[in-house]
């Protein structure tokens, strides 16, 4: 199935405003599942939010921005963690919303800023430690202007979630998202050419379960 750049963003943004609760209830489910294909579904879930919540590390003193939020469960745990700000972007409204409830009910929210908007036309007035985006970039028509974005927002480091293509949880995935919301899967041959061609930084790909992990260096400062 095809779809025009536009169609492709009204889309998401619906999809995901009616579909907060199903998507905090696949996280709240039991993390050690025995059921198969469930489990090989979640643990890249797992996998990436533990990557990137200790990938921010140390804590103290650093900033972090959460593009594609969602329900905020990052933005909560980085929070929680003694971070000294975090903000988090989504651009379905029903996201914020109970990412807002959920910090105010945890009483983090002094540490949090939501933001309710589009990624790629909000002006941010300053750059962050840290930015990542997990379960992100599978939404997006043009990655490379998001990539680009999210680099020169960052004094340190990027990290991604990409999904893998091929196998058998892609195609089911696939078929899964068909008629909802338009899904873009990734080789580890094309996400190389897609960092390679918006920089020159250094940058790591790791395989995890269905998805790449990419951290991208940019250490402006130490
Ligand atoms: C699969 S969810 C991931 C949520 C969160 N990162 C997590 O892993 O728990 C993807 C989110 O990205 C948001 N999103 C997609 N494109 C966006 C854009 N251009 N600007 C802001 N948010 C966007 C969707 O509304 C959705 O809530």
């Amino acid at each position: 199935m095809e779809w025009e750049r536009i169609d492709v963003e009204k889309k998401v943004k619906d999809f995901f405003n009616f579909y907060v609760n199903e998507f905090v209830f696949l996280y709240l489910q039991d993390r050690y599942s025995k059921r198969l294909i469930n489990n090989l579904f979640r643990r890249s879930v797992y996998v990436r939010f533990d990557k990137t919540i200790e990938g921010c590390k140390p804590y103290e003193g650093r900033t972090a921005l959460d593009v594609g939020c969602g329900p905020g469960l990052y933005c909560v745990e980085l929070a929680r963690r003694g971070i000294e700000k975090v903000v988090g972007i989504d651009f379905a409204p029903k996201m914020i919303e109970f990412a807002q409830k959920m910090a105010s009910q945890l009483k983090v929210d002094g540490k949090i800023e939501y933001i309710a908007a589009d990624f790629l036309t909000y002006d941010f007035a300053e750059q962050f430690d840290y930015t990542f985006a997990m379960g992100f970039i599978e939404y997006c028509s043009y990655p490379s202007e998001y990539l680009k974005k999210m680099i020169s927002l960052t004094k340190r480091k990027v990290f991604l979630s990409f999904p893998k293509k091929g196998g058998i949880l892609a195609w089911q995935r696939k078929l899964r998202y068909k008629f909802k919301c338009p899904l873009f899967l990734y080789s580890k041959e094309e996400i190389e050419n897609l960092v390679k061609s918006v920089t020159d930084l250094p940058f790591t790909i790791e395989k995890i379960s269905r998805d790449y992990f990419v951290t991208i260096f940019v250490q402006k400062i130490d």
